[in-house]
């Protein structure tokens, strides 16, 4: 792991900019916990696959940039709500030098699969 830093942003749900500095090879998840970035429920899971809260949405540019996803995100993401053609978990999103700039929207809602009862979207 490089001390390289790459400056990333999000767009949160309320449409604000949030800006962020990580180092490489750093995931979008580890960003937000470090740095304790306001983005609600963001990552329950702690990156270990189980919940689709760290949903982001990319440009189709840099989600082409980013490459193969594995099929265990694949069918995580299947659940996520507010699924686009773009969407990446961001606990499997790594920082490179690829990204520096590039932004990456939180959609408005998100579903934490780990909760049994059906009671939709907790914001
Ligand atoms: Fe739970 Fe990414 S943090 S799937």
């Amino acid at each position: 792991r490089s001390q390289e830093k790459v400056t990333i942003n999000f767009i949160n749900r309320d449409g604000k900019k949030i800006t962020a500095s990580g180092s490489m090879g750093d995931s979008l998840l580890d960003l937000v916990v470090n740095q304790n970035l306001d983005i609600d429920g963001f990552g329950a899971c702690e990156g270990t696959l189980a919940c689709s809260t760290c949903h982001v949405i990319l440009d189709q540019k840099v989600y082409d940039q980013l490459g193969p996803i594995t099929d265990e995100e694949n069918d995580l993401l299947d659940l996520a709500y507010s699924l686009s053609d773009t969407s990446r978990l961001g606990c499997q999103v790594c920082l490179s030098r690829d990204l520096e700039g590039v932004s990456f929207r939180v959609p408005d809602e998100m579903n934490d699969m780990r909760c049994s009862d059906d009671t939709g979207p907790k914001l």
